[in-house]
């Protein structure tokens, strides 16, 4: 117990915790992406693949609850660690700053992170919770159906494309350092740390932002294979009566 404490007390605890849980996000966003990309595959496919996840209880409430503790623990400290260094910097700089990593992506931090908190619990809302399907009705056993729907209204589309790109940002920054925090610091493992975590955050930010550009220009989701959606589960839940 006071070795816990201590851990998270200390900057380098902090810090750790922060590039863990974020090492723990990143993981589970390349698997959502790889698994939504089944997407290409047809209804029938996806609708399989989000029924056997959901079928897997122990499997879906150990990933829920993991991802939970992550994201709590994640804001925590990533806010304790900035309160840290406003204290330990009473005065602001006089000159302009020369951060040693001067990327766009470092010094966004502080803004990705918020909005995409937001957009996570407005993603949760929309295709989890039944009643809020966007563009018509919520049909808990066609998520093919109701991805397509909704991305089929523009302002939908164009929320996830924002928030993608700013996720992309997020994780090539958070990639990078976390590996810092984590692994070993040698100048001879920059570049490839960076590589790693650039190549890592551009894939899943043009996977999830090809998704809804796919529904648009109906690469996903025609009106044939929609029709072909409602028609499986009618005939499973037929069967099932
Ligand atoms: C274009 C991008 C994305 C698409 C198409 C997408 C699609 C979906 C769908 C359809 C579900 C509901 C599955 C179901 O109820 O059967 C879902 C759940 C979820 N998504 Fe996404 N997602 C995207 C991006 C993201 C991102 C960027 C994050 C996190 C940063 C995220 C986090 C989650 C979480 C936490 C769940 C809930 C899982 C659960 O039920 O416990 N998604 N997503």
């Amino acid at each position: 117990m006071q070795g816990v404490l201590t851990l998270t007390r200390s900057t380098i605890g902090q810090k750790a915790i922060v590039a863990v849980t974020g090492v723990i996000l990143f993981g589970f966003v390349i698997g959502h992406l790889t698994g939504n990309l089944i997407l290409l595959a047809g209804p029938e496919a996806y609708n399989a693949y989000a029924a056997a996840l959901k079928g897997n209880a122990p499997l879906l409430w150990g990933t829920r609850i993991t991802l939970l503790t992550s994201v709590i623990l994640h804001i925590v400290f990533t806010m304790q660690l900035a309160k840290r260094n406003a204290s330990a910097r009473p005065n602001a700089y006089q000159k302009p700053r020369k951060d040693l990593v001067t990327t766009y992506a470092a010094r966004s931090m502080v803004l990705t992170g918020p909005l995409l908190a937001a957009f996570i619990a407005f993603h949760l809302a929309h295709f989890t919770v039944p009643g809020i399907g966007i563009n018509g009705v919520f049909d808990p056993h066609n998520p093919y159906a109701n991805l397509v729907q909704d991305f089929r209204v523009w302002y939908v589309s164009a929320i996830y494309i924002f928030a993608n790109i700013l996720l992309g940002l997020h994780l090539w920054h958070g990639g990078w350092s976390a590996a810092q925090s984590i692994g070993a610091q040698h100048p001879k493992y920059d570049a490839l740390k960076m590589r790693l975590a650039a190549g890592l955050a551009l894939f899943v930010a043009c996977g999830n932002v090809f998704i809804p550009i796919a529904v648009q220009t109906h690469i996903i989701g025609s009106s044939e294979q929609l029709a072909e959606s409602r028609a499986l589960v009618a005939a499973e839940q037929a069967e099932e009566e």
